[in-house]
C-alpha cells in the first residue's frame, strides 16, 4: 500500500509517498481502507519531535473514515463492508495517511450512511476532543454560556456546534471574515480575539459557566475575569507552566476548576464518537471541509494547519 511516512523528525520536508506492506488486524484490531484522513496540529508536533510517538520510521495522522475490510480474530462489533470513523491512532500506533489503516475497535465507530467519509473524518479527533473537554471534564449544563476560543478553528467550529447543541449559549472569538459562518453554526456571541478590551467585550456578551481554552498561556487570566461563579475551564492547548492558577488572581473566590484535556487520554474513544455520529445523522453537527489534499500533498497541508488561517479542517484523501 502507499503511506505517508517519515524517517526522522523535522519539517514537512521530511514527509515521503513510500509503499509499504498492508498491516493486518490483531486481536481487538480492525483494518480500514481508508477514504479519508485529517490534519491537525499534533500531526506536526509528532513530526517535530516534540512528542515522541512509535518508532521511527512513521506514519501520522490521527484521524481515519473508511470502509472495514477486515476484523481481528476476537472482533464481533465490526464486520467487513462497515462504513466506519476513528481517532486517536498515530501516536501509540501508525497513523491514517496511508491507504490502509489498523485501529483498536475502542476508537472506531459507525459512520452513518449520510454522512460522507471527508466529514467523518475532519470531526474525529477535533469532536472528541470538544466533546471531552465541554461535556465530560466540564459537565457543562442546558441554559449554561461557553467561552471557545478560536471558534474557526478544528476544534472551535465543531465545539461551537457541540454547545448549542447541548442546549449551551456561546460566544466564541475568532477573525472577522468568519463571523457570519459562526453565527450560522449556532454562535450567539462572535467576537474578533484581535479587537479592543477582549475582556470587556466577552464579559458583556454575559460570564461563561465553561471555557474552552486552547491558548491556556495566552487566556487563563481573561478566562478567571470572565468567568462566572463555579465556572469550568478545559485546556486544550499550553505550553508555559507558570500558566497555572497560582498565578491568576481570583480564581478561588469564584472557585474555579481547570481540567487539561487529551484526545489521547480519552478513557472511551468509541462511545464519544457514537455521539457525534448521532449528532452528524440528525444535522445538528456538521464540519467544514476547508481544502482537501492527496497523499503527495501532505506535505502543503502540515504546513497550511500551522502557517494559515481556514475555517474548519484540512482533509487528506489516499
Ligand atoms: N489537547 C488535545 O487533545 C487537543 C486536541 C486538538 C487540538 N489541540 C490544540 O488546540 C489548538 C487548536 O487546534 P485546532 O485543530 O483547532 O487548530 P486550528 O484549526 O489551526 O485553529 C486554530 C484557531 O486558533 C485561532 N487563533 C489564532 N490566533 C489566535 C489568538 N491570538 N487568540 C485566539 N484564537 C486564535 C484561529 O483563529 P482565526 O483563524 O480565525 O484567526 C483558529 O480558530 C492547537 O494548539 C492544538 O494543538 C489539543
Amino acid at each position: 500500500m502507499r503511506a505517508v511516512r517519515y524517517h526522522d523528525h523535522g519539517g514537512p520536508e521530511q514527509l515521503l509517498v513510500e509503499d509499504i506492506d498492508r498491516p493486518e488486524p490483531g486481536d481487538g484490531e480492525v483494518l480500514v481502507k481508508v477514504h479519508a484522513a485529517s490534519v491537525n496540529p499534533v500531526d506536526t508536533y509528532f513530526l517535530e519531535g516534540s512528542y515522541e510517538p512509535g518508532a521511527l520510521p512513521w506514519i501520522p495522522g490521527s484521524d481515519v473514515a473508511g470502509v472495514v475490510t477486515a476484523v481481528g480474530d476476537d472482533v464481533t462489533a465490526f464486520d467487513p463492508g462497515d462504513r466506519v470513523f476513528a481517532t486517536a491512532l498515530g501516536n501509540d500506533h501508525p497513523g491514517t495517511c496511508a491507504e490502509y489503516v489498523v485501529a483498536p475497535t475502542d476508537r472506531v465507530a459507525g459512520l452513518p450512511d449520510r454522512v460522507g467519509f471527508a466529514a467523518g473524518a475532519a470531526v474525529a479527533l477535533v469532536g472528541v476532543t470538544a466533546w471531552q473537554s465541554l461535556v465530560a471534564r466540564c459537565g457543562m449544563e442546558p441554559g449554561e454560556r461557553a467561552l471557545i476560543h478560536g471558534g474557526s478553528g478544528g476544534v472551535g467550529h465543531v465545539a461551537v456546534q457541540i454547545a448549542r447543541a447541548a442546549g449551551a449559549q456561546v460566544t466564541t472569538t475568532a477573525s472577522p471574515e468568519y463571523h457570519d459562518t459562526l453565527r450560522e453554526l449556532g454562535a450567539d456571541d462572535v467576537i474578533d480575539y484581535a479587537g479592543e478590551d477582549l475582556t470587556a467585550t466577552i464579559a458583556a456578551a454575559g460570564a461563561p459557566d465553561v471555557v474552552l481554552d486552547h491558548r491556556l498561556d495566552e487566556y487563563l487570566g481573561l478566562d478567571c475575569e470572565v468567568a462566572a461563579f463555579g465556572g469550568r475551564i478545559a485546556a486544550i492547548g499550553n505550553t508555559d507552566p507558570a500558566a497555572t492558577f497560582p498565578n491568576v488572581p481570583g480564581h478561588r473566590g469564584k472557585a474555579l476548576t481547570v481540567h487539561h484535556t487529551s484526545v489521547f487520554n480519552t478513557p472511551d474513544v468509541a462511545r464519544v464518537l457514537r455521539r457525534l455520529a448521532g449528532l452528524m445523522e440528525r444535522g445538528a453537527l456538521e464540519p467544514h471541509v476547508a481544502e482537501t489534499y492527496d497523499l503527495r500533498s501532505v506535505r502543503e497541508a502540515q504546513e497550511a494547519v500551522l502557517d494559515e488561517s481556514f475555517l474548519g479542517k484540512l482533509v487528506v484523501e489516499p
